[in-house]
């Protein structure tokens, strides 16, 4: 069965056709990132409008590098939540559309269920029940993954997701929107021990997450070292930030493995792509003798694959759309 997914929730304009879930026959991704770097952040208005540029020509180019007409595809997949309400509209109308004209079904995909998909297509044997952490720019969950299309969410954030306090410690030390990966690459230089920085208290569920102290408190050392005239090495705090915030998901997930009896556990997201995060992560789960699912690298970050493979098991579990899907901005992965 061939899927044809589409992704406009935030930035990327991405379609991509998979066949039974796994194999990925082609993956377009029109970045717009370089546009929203010179505001330091993703304008919706302009995510919106580019969507609407790019998302035909995006959708010829996955179908011809999957070497497919849509007379190929059994059903159109499409996020439909949750993120950026007019940069989702512009996806879930032109599915709509190509679902109408086609007289294929239509498949609605929540974002972050595509995300969790991303390590069916990486790795075919795993198989539902797992723990997964999702972290990407806009969410930090901690989920129970009951079955190809049911989720128990057991932690969020209280706060900042931990992409956006990657990026907004990023900004503090000077690199680019969003600086997730300058982070990465300035710690693999620096001392993760040359800074001892804050391991947030989260009262209440003791899964979820808290990284508004963190990014806090690195911005205060930064400024204060500043007002002294004093440059802060800016690996030694991406190291030591790195360090920190890898520590804090790991505790968290493997507490959460442990007191809830899994032993299979996968990472999905933006944030997945991080080296120390993933190091961290495998460290902690050999020695606990678990078995760890990383997503490959290039579906970290928002991609179609990710829809489309979700899009197959929503498929297969019946879930279909009319014309009255809309789009939604803020969408529980329970209320699926
Ligand atoms: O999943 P994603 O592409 O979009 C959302 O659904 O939010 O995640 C984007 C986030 C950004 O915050 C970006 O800085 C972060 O993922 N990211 C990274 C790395 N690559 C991307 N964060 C840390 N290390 C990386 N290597
Ligand atoms: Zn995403």
């Amino acid at each position: 069965m061939k899927i044809l997914g589409i992704e406009s929730s935030c930035d990327e304009t991405a379609c991509s056709v998979v066949e039974d879930g796994k194999t990925v026959l082609s993956n377009i991704v029109a970045s717009q990132i370089d546009e929203h770097r010179l505001y330091g952040g993703v304008v919706p208005e302009i995510a919106s409008r580019r969507h609407a540029e790019n998302i035909d020509r995006v959708v010829s180019q996955a179908l011809e590098a999957a070497g497919c007409t849509l007379d190929d595809i059994d059903a159109i997949a499409v996020t439909y939540a949750p993120g950026l309400i007019g940069a989702l509209l512009v996806g879930v109308s032109y599915a709509k559309g190509l679902a109408m004209s086609t007289k294929k079904p239509l498949v609605p995909v929540h974002h972050i269920a595509g995300h969790i998909a991303t390590n069916y297509i990486s790795h075919s044997e795993l198989k539902p029940p797992y723990l997964c952490l999702v972290v990407s720019g806009g969410h930090s969950h901690i989920v129970e993954v009951l079955d190809y299309t049911k989720y128990r969410v057991v932690g969020r954030t209280r706060d900042d997701a931990a992409g956006e306090c990657f990026d907004k410690v990023a900004r503090t030390l000077g690199y680019e929107y969003p600086g997730g990966k300058f982070i990465d690459a300035a710690a693999k230089a620096g001392d993760p021990n040359a800074f001892e920085l804050p391991h947030p208290k989260v009262q209440g569920s003791e899964y979820d997450f808290s990284f508004s102290g963190l990014k806090t408190a690195v911005i205060n050392l930064v400024h204060n070292s500043q007002q002294k005239g004093v440059e802060i090495n800016r690996e030694d705090m991406a190291a030591s930030f790195q360090r920190t915030i890898a520590e804090i998901l790991s505790q968290k997930l493997m507490l959460a493995a442990q007191n809830l009896g899994y032993n299979t556990i996968a990472v999905a997201g933006g944030v997945s792509a991080n080296s120390g995060v993933r190091e961290k992560i495998a460290a902690e789960c050999e020695k606990r003798g678990y078995k760890l699912y990383l997503p490959e690298l290039k579906y970290c970050g928002d991609n179609g694959a990710m829809i489309a493979c979700q899009g197959y098991y929503d498929c297969l579990a019946g879930k279909r759309a009319d014309m009255s899907l809309n789009a939604v901005a803020t969408l529980s992965l329970e209320n699926l």
